[in-house]
């Protein structure tokens, strides 16, 4: 045991006599070991000397420690204390700041509509964001901002340009697809604000009007001279192949290629996203509902291209499973493409076979 003034305790000397301040208030208990936090409390109280153990220990990590404990990080986590993904969530809410503005001033027909302008930040997002291969691992762990048109809309127009390079299109397509996912909403800054902000699932009569954002959108863009896919997008991103969209019922090739791609990456967005009123949905669970129903509803060369490539995203990711148990997305089953092999610890659960077992969510 030795004496020691505060000024010179450090980290991981144990106190050997419990510490009082001098109105006899306990500071820090014997056989404590100090933290640089203990080591701060002590000397606010204006103490000189202080017994400890000759002998140091280390110190038990603090919460906060334990969370940048970086190899029982997840992949999600891990990727989520990088400096690019630090830089690329604060430019892409920037830009998402700047679209409200630019389309606000569209709205008011204050500037004219400069489509290379207004993509310019969407190509800027893209090389932060370490290119298409990089961009889902981006978007997953954005899913909390409830901000719903401006980043929806960034989101979208990523995620278009991304299926469009899937899909081999030529570069030209590629822009107009990047331009349109950004576009496609842009008549929402027409329908009341109050619908947009809601906290609660809408009326139907509100969602009636919501549904109004697609012709109007498309009313304030028609007379442009901007891409003619462009316009078809924002009046048609919500038309399916089956004729259950809207606004016209479109069928099949009657619906605008571009419009058909914006289509599946607004509703994967969309789906995978917080909204004001529900939580995400499980990306796996978005995954499962385009297998089941995709055909039917999305243009097949565009669903089956984005089911093939989305789900080789989540590889390596940390999922949390329906059996409460918890590992890592090791192998993607082509014929089951929700339902890929899970290791957890030393047990491997292929979700194809074990079908009572689903993914719940990425964490
Ligand atoms: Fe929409």
């Amino acid at each position: 045991m030795k004496l020691v003034s505060v000024d010179k305790l450090i980290p991981g000397m144990v106190v050997s006599e419990n510490v009082y301040t001098l109105d006899d208030r306990l500071v820090a208990p014997k056989d404590t070991i100090l933290t640089q936090k203990d080591i701060d409390r002590i000397r606010s109280y204006s103490l000189y000397n202080i017994f400890v153990e000759e002998q140091m220990k280390s110190v038990p990590a603090t919460e906060e420690e334990k969370e940048v404990d970086v190899s029982t990080l997840s992949y999600a986590q891990k990727l989520r204390n990088t400096e690019e993904f630090i830089i690329f969530k604060q430019h892409i809410e920037d830009c998402s700041e700047q679209l409200e503005e630019s389309f606000r001033l569209l709205a008011n027909d204050s500037i004219p509509l400069d489509v290379d302008k207004l993509t310019e930040p969407v190509y800027h997002l893209f090389v932060e964001a370490g290119g298409t291969a990089g961009i889902f691992d981006m978007l997953h762990n954005l899913r909390d901002n409830a901000d719903a048109v401006f980043m929806h809309s960034l989101n979208v127009s990523l995620i278009s340009n991304t299926l469009a390079t899937w899909m081999k299109l030529p570069k030209e397509k590629i822009q107009v697809a990047t331009a349109a996912g950004l576009l496609h909403d842009i008549g929402k800054m027409l329908v009341p604000s109050e619908l947009l902000t809601k906290k609660k699932p809408l009326t139907e009569y509100e969602q009636r009007a919501m549904n109004e954002h697609v012709t109007r959108g498309y009313g304030l863009v028609k007379n442009k001279d901007i891409d003619v896919h462009i316009k078809n997008t924002i009046l048609m991103h919500h038309e399916m192949r089956d004729g259950s969209g809207f606004p016209f019922h479109l069928k099949g090739d009657k619906i605008d290629e571009i419009a058909s791609i914006v289509t599946v990456a607004n509703v994967y967005d969309e789906l995978t996203s917080k909204r004001l009123y529900r939580e995400a949905v499980c990306p796996f669970t978005v995954i499962e509902e385009f297998e089941k129903r995709g055909l039917e509803k999305y243009d097949p060369n565009a669903i089956m291209t984005f089911l093939g490539n989305v789900v080789n995203t989540f590889i390596a990711n940390r999922v949390m499973l329906s059996n409460g148990k918890v590992g890592e997305v090791i192998f993607i089953n082509p014929d089951h493409l929700s339902r890929p092999t899970i290791k957890c610890g030393d047990e491997f659960i292929d979700l194809a076979k074990n079908r009572s077992v689903s993914i719940v969510s990425v964490i």
